[in-house]
Protein backbone atom coordinates (compact mmCIF):
# COMPACT_ATOMS: atom_id res chain seq x y z
CA UNK A 1 0.00 0.00 0.00
CA UNK A 2 1.86 3.54 -1.20
CA UNK A 3 0.30 6.59 1.28
CA UNK A 4 0.18 10.09 -0.39
CA UNK A 5 -0.78 12.79 1.44
CA UNK A 6 -1.45 16.09 0.05
CA UNK A 7 -0.51 19.16 2.05
CA UNK A 8 0.01 22.77 1.51
CA UNK A 9 -0.09 24.49 4.83
CA UNK A 10 -2.72 27.31 2.63
CA UNK A 11 -6.66 27.37 2.19
CA UNK A 12 -8.52 26.62 -0.61
CA UNK A 13 -5.09 25.69 -2.65
CA UNK A 14 -6.64 22.86 -4.44
CA UNK A 15 -5.55 20.13 -2.10
CA UNK A 16 -9.47 18.06 -2.13
CA UNK A 17 -9.92 18.76 -6.11
CA UNK A 18 -6.56 16.67 -6.91
CA UNK A 19 -6.90 14.12 -4.32
CA UNK A 20 -10.13 13.14 -5.86
CA UNK A 21 -8.31 13.72 -9.10
CA UNK A 22 -5.94 11.37 -8.21
CA UNK A 23 -8.28 8.69 -6.76
CA UNK A 24 -10.61 8.94 -9.68
CA UNK A 25 -7.14 7.91 -11.98
CA UNK A 26 -5.62 5.43 -9.01
CA UNK A 27 -9.30 3.51 -8.91
CA UNK A 28 -8.84 2.52 -12.58
CA UNK A 29 -5.80 0.50 -11.93
CA UNK A 30 -5.90 -0.60 -8.28
CA UNK A 31 -8.31 -0.30 -4.72
CA UNK A 32 -7.95 3.34 -3.55
CA UNK A 33 -8.86 4.25 0.26
CA UNK A 34 -9.40 7.72 0.97
CA UNK A 35 -8.51 9.52 4.68
CA UNK A 36 -10.24 13.20 5.09
CA UNK A 37 -8.26 14.67 7.96
CA UNK A 38 -10.26 17.85 7.11
CA UNK A 39 -13.16 16.98 9.27
CA UNK A 40 -14.36 20.61 9.39
CA UNK A 41 -15.17 20.59 6.15
CA UNK A 42 -15.16 16.86 4.86
CA UNK A 43 -15.44 17.84 1.24
CA UNK A 44 -13.83 14.73 0.56
CA UNK A 45 -16.20 12.57 2.48
CA UNK A 46 -18.88 14.46 1.03
CA UNK A 47 -17.55 14.20 -2.75
CA UNK A 48 -16.80 10.26 -2.24
CA UNK A 49 -20.18 9.21 -0.87
CA UNK A 50 -21.66 11.05 -3.63
CA UNK A 51 -19.83 9.24 -5.97
CA UNK A 52 -20.16 5.77 -4.10
CA UNK A 53 -17.46 3.75 -6.52
CA UNK A 54 -16.41 0.85 -5.36
CA UNK A 55 -12.88 0.88 -5.63
CA UNK A 56 -12.76 4.02 -3.76
CA UNK A 57 -13.81 3.25 -0.30
CA UNK A 58 -13.63 6.46 2.27
CA UNK A 59 -11.59 4.90 5.69
CA UNK A 60 -13.60 6.36 8.34
CA UNK A 61 -13.18 6.67 12.13
CA UNK A 62 -9.60 7.37 12.01
CA UNK A 63 -8.03 7.26 16.15
CA UNK A 64 -4.56 6.85 16.04
CA UNK A 65 -3.69 7.45 12.32
CA UNK A 66 -0.18 5.52 11.87
CA UNK A 67 -1.83 3.12 14.34
CA UNK A 68 -5.06 2.83 11.30
CA UNK A 69 -2.85 2.80 8.43
CA UNK A 70 -0.13 -0.11 9.77
CA UNK A 71 -3.38 -2.20 10.48
CA UNK A 72 -4.61 -1.39 6.62
CA UNK A 73 -1.26 -1.94 4.80
CA UNK A 74 -1.65 -5.35 6.97
CA UNK A 75 -4.99 -6.18 5.69
CA UNK A 76 -3.58 -5.87 2.10
CA UNK A 77 -7.57 -4.54 1.02
CA UNK A 78 -5.97 -1.30 -0.16
CA UNK A 79 -3.65 -0.76 -2.62
CA UNK A 80 -3.08 3.27 -2.52
CA UNK A 81 -4.07 5.57 0.35
CA UNK A 82 -4.83 9.25 -0.13
CA UNK A 83 -4.94 11.58 2.47
CA UNK A 84 -6.07 14.93 2.35
CA UNK A 85 -5.30 17.23 5.51
CA UNK A 86 -6.74 20.70 6.42
CA UNK A 87 -5.19 24.13 5.56
CA UNK A 88 -3.88 25.16 9.32
CA UNK A 89 -4.25 22.56 11.98
CA UNK A 90 0.20 22.21 11.88
CA UNK A 91 -0.64 18.86 14.32
CA UNK A 92 -2.81 16.94 11.81
CA UNK A 93 -0.87 18.38 8.98
CA UNK A 94 2.58 16.68 10.49
CA UNK A 95 0.95 13.55 11.71
CA UNK A 96 -0.15 13.41 8.19
CA UNK A 97 3.48 13.93 6.39
CA UNK A 98 4.74 11.70 8.75
CA UNK A 99 2.57 8.82 7.78
CA UNK A 100 2.93 9.49 3.49
CA UNK A 101 5.58 7.83 1.03
CA UNK A 102 5.26 10.89 -0.73
CA UNK A 103 3.38 14.19 0.11
CA UNK A 104 1.95 16.33 -2.67
CA UNK A 105 1.83 19.90 -2.46
CA UNK A 106 -0.48 21.92 -4.52
CA UNK A 107 0.29 25.42 -4.63
CA UNK A 108 -1.93 28.00 -6.59
CA UNK A 109 0.37 30.92 -8.36
CA UNK A 110 0.34 33.96 -5.94
CA UNK A 111 3.00 34.69 -3.82
CA UNK A 112 0.78 34.36 -0.80
CA UNK A 113 0.01 30.65 -1.74
CA UNK A 114 3.77 30.21 -2.27
CA UNK A 115 5.04 31.19 0.91
CA UNK A 116 2.51 29.24 3.27
CA UNK A 117 4.33 26.70 1.37
CA UNK A 118 7.05 26.87 3.03
CA UNK A 119 6.70 25.49 6.03
CA UNK A 120 4.87 22.76 4.97
CA UNK A 121 8.34 22.44 2.72
CA UNK A 122 10.48 22.58 5.99
CA UNK A 123 8.36 19.67 7.56
CA UNK A 124 8.86 17.70 5.10
CA UNK A 125 12.51 17.96 4.97
CA UNK A 126 13.05 17.86 8.87
CA UNK A 127 10.94 14.63 8.56
CA UNK A 128 13.08 13.19 5.55
CA UNK A 129 9.91 12.83 3.77
CA UNK A 130 9.47 13.08 -0.12
CA UNK A 131 7.76 15.76 -1.39
CA UNK A 132 6.68 16.91 -4.73
CA UNK A 133 4.59 20.19 -5.98
CA UNK A 134 1.72 21.25 -8.30
CA UNK A 135 1.19 24.43 -9.52
CA UNK A 136 -2.98 24.55 -9.24
CA UNK A 137 -5.66 25.55 -10.77
CA UNK A 138 -3.62 27.89 -13.39
CA UNK A 139 -4.58 30.58 -15.20
CA UNK A 140 -3.03 29.90 -18.81
CA UNK A 141 -3.47 33.61 -19.63
CA UNK A 142 -1.46 35.13 -17.01
CA UNK A 143 1.86 34.33 -18.03
CA UNK A 144 4.07 36.21 -15.69
CA UNK A 145 2.62 34.97 -12.55
CA UNK A 146 2.93 31.81 -13.70
CA UNK A 147 5.98 32.18 -14.99
CA UNK A 148 7.67 33.61 -11.51
CA UNK A 149 5.29 31.01 -9.52
CA UNK A 150 7.03 27.80 -11.04
CA UNK A 151 10.34 29.48 -11.00
CA UNK A 152 9.57 29.96 -6.83
CA UNK A 153 8.60 26.67 -6.81
CA UNK A 154 10.98 25.16 -8.20
CA UNK A 155 13.69 26.65 -5.58
CA UNK A 156 11.30 25.39 -3.06
CA UNK A 157 11.09 21.74 -4.50
CA UNK A 158 10.33 19.28 -7.56
CA UNK A 159 7.52 20.77 -9.55
CA UNK A 160 5.34 17.88 -10.89
CA UNK A 161 2.96 19.51 -13.18
CA UNK A 162 -0.08 21.79 -13.05
CA UNK A 163 -3.54 21.78 -13.03
CA UNK A 164 -5.61 24.05 -15.50
CA UNK A 165 -8.26 26.75 -13.79
CA UNK A 166 -11.53 25.11 -15.27
CA UNK A 167 -15.21 25.47 -14.33
CA UNK A 168 -15.45 21.63 -14.86
CA UNK A 169 -13.04 21.20 -11.70
CA UNK A 170 -15.82 23.02 -9.67
CA UNK A 171 -18.70 21.83 -11.21
CA UNK A 172 -17.63 18.27 -11.24
CA UNK A 173 -17.02 18.09 -7.77
CA UNK A 174 -20.27 18.64 -6.89
CA UNK A 175 -21.33 16.04 -8.92
CA UNK A 176 -19.30 13.18 -7.12
CA UNK A 177 -17.30 13.50 -10.28
CA UNK A 178 -13.49 14.87 -11.08
CA UNK A 179 -12.65 17.44 -14.19
CA UNK A 180 -11.17 15.73 -16.54
CA UNK A 181 -14.68 13.21 -16.21
CA UNK A 182 -16.32 16.44 -17.61
CA UNK A 183 -13.85 18.62 -19.71
CA UNK A 184 -11.88 15.81 -21.72
CA UNK A 185 -9.04 17.87 -22.41
CA UNK A 186 -8.24 18.59 -18.37
CA UNK A 187 -7.21 13.98 -18.39
CA UNK A 188 -3.93 14.61 -19.90
CA UNK A 189 -2.23 16.92 -17.31
CA UNK A 190 -3.95 14.76 -14.67
CA UNK A 191 -2.11 11.46 -16.11
CA UNK A 192 1.20 12.99 -16.17
CA UNK A 193 1.28 13.97 -12.44
CA UNK A 194 -0.14 10.54 -11.79
CA UNK A 195 2.65 8.58 -14.21
CA UNK A 196 5.55 10.87 -11.70
CA UNK A 197 3.44 10.03 -8.41
CA UNK A 198 4.16 6.20 -9.41
CA UNK A 199 7.24 6.19 -10.27
CA UNK A 200 8.07 8.61 -7.49
CA UNK A 201 7.13 5.41 -5.39
CA UNK A 202 8.17 3.13 -7.10
CA UNK A 203 4.77 1.94 -8.12
CA UNK A 204 5.49 1.41 -12.31
N1 LIG B 1 -8.20 23.37 -11.13
C1 LIG B 1 -9.20 24.10 -10.66
N2 LIG B 1 -9.94 24.88 -11.50
C2 LIG B 1 -10.96 25.64 -11.02
N3 LIG B 1 -11.34 25.66 -9.73
C3 LIG B 1 -10.65 24.91 -8.87
C4 LIG B 1 -9.55 24.08 -9.28
N4 LIG B 1 -9.07 23.45 -8.17
C5 LIG B 1 -9.83 23.85 -7.15
N5 LIG B 1 -10.77 24.72 -7.55
C6 LIG B 1 -11.79 25.39 -6.73
O1 LIG B 1 -11.13 26.14 -5.71
C7 LIG B 1 -11.80 25.98 -4.46
C8 LIG B 1 -10.84 25.34 -3.48
O2 LIG B 1 -10.49 24.06 -3.97
P1 LIG B 1 -10.31 22.85 -2.97
O3 LIG B 1 -11.51 22.70 -2.09
O4 LIG B 1 -9.88 21.67 -3.76
O5 LIG B 1 -9.09 23.40 -2.12
P2 LIG B 1 -8.54 22.90 -0.73
O6 LIG B 1 -7.10 23.17 -0.74
O7 LIG B 1 -8.96 21.50 -0.49
O8 LIG B 1 -9.29 23.87 0.27
P3 LIG B 1 -9.38 23.71 1.89
O9 LIG B 1 -8.02 24.10 2.40
O10 LIG B 1 -10.43 24.68 2.27
O11 LIG B 1 -9.71 22.29 2.18
C9 LIG B 1 -13.02 25.12 -4.75
O12 LIG B 1 -14.11 25.96 -4.99
C10 LIG B 1 -12.64 24.37 -6.00
O13 LIG B 1 -13.76 23.99 -6.76
MG1 LIG C 1 -10.00 20.64 1.12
Amino acid sequence: MHVITIASGKGGSSKTTLTASLAVLAATEARVGLIDLNRDQATLTAWAEQRGDDNLQLVEGIKSLLTDIRLLKRSGEIDWLFIDTPPTRVETIEGALVAADLVIMPSRASALDIAALVPVVQLCKSRKKKFVIVLAAVNPARRDLNDAATEELESLGELIGRTTDKTAQVEAMSMGKVGFELDKSLRAELVRIWNTIKQKVGAT
